[in-house]
């Protein structure tokens, strides 16, 4: 896909990883984005900024809590009303806070899938739509386990299950919709620098301050970077690592067939 002149939607793009996808997609000239995120203030003060930049009408901020439906279906409603378009969804909007697991679940899953099927239903060629793109965020610990914070690790392990499924030709041979994850690797964000303090326990948060220490660095840019090449080229279902500041690379889960014993 050529981001040049497609509309975007991004959850949870106030801040964090998620304005940094917002920003990367104008400059590869995408259209229209629209900032999707609860926190109003820091998402107004984000889009201000950006029309300085990029020309005051290409970029809206809707405040939206994901975990409302209502608020996210609203969401969607108003990109398309006012863009009269939709091909690009990132499904961002995340936290790492097992000491909140059921907000954590809620946000980190049932948003996703939320916004997955928001995005058939407004991008869907059985719908009347163009085809398009739905991009989720599951982590490198949709992967793999850490101790430290094992209902995040559920939550992106979650993540990887859905777009594998939404993203089999069954779904994309119908719709035109391309479903895609990228799994980062720790990123310099609130989400990281504020982890320890979040988790179920003091131990476990202390584990999960030393796992994370332990793997490799990189900033939200670089991934924002690698995320325009799935975009223009991920195929429907793939899964891609972006670590330590090294180029994206697509990963292959064992398929139904290659698992069946004889
Ligand atoms: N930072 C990392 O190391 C890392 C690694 C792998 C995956 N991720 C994933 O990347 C995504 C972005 O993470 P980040 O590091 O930029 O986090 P962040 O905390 O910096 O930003 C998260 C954004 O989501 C918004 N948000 C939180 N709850 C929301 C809700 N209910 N409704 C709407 N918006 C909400 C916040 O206001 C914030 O703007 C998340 O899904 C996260 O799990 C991050």
């Amino acid at each position: 896909m050529d981001i040049k002149g497609k509309t975007a939607l991004v959850t949870g793009a106030a801040t964090g990883i998620g304005l940094e996808y917002v920003k990367e997609l104008l400059r590869n000239g995408a259209q229209n984005v629209a900032v999707l995120d609860f926190d109003a203030r820091k998402g107004e003060n984000a889009v201000k900024e950006l029309k300085k930049e990029y020309g005051s009408g290409r970029v809206i901020f809707i405040k939206t809590d994901v975990t409302n439906a209502t608020e996210l279906e609203e969401g969607f409603k108003k990109t398309y009303e006012t863009f009269k378009a939709l091909d690009i969804v990132i499904n961002n909007a995340g936290i790492l806070d097992d000491g909140r697991w059921e907000l954590e679940i809620a946000i980190n899953v049932n948003a996703v899938v939320r916004g997955t099927l928001l995005g058939f239903q407004y991008m869907g060629k059985d719908k009347g739509g163009k085809g398009g793109i739905v991009v989720n965020i599951a982590s490198i610990l949709g992967l793999a386990a850490i101790a430290g914070c094992p209902v995040y690790t559920a939550t992106k392990h979650a993540v990887v299950g859905i777009t594998r499924s939404l993203g089999l030709p069954y779904h994309f041979d119908r719709t035109g919709v391309r479903v895609v994850a990228i799994c980062p690797g720790v990123t310099d964000t609130n989400l990281i620098s504020e982890a320890h303090k979040r988790q179920l326990s003091g131990e476990w948060g202390r584990e999960c301050g030393r796992e994370v220490d332990e793997l490799p660095k990189q900033r939200p840019e670089h991934v924002a970077k690698e995320m325009m090449r799935l975009i223009k080229k991920g195929g429907s279902g793939s899964l891609w690592v972006c670590e330590g500041g090294q180029p994206a690379y697509e990963i292959h889960i064992p398929d139904r067939q290659t698992l069946k014993v004889e």
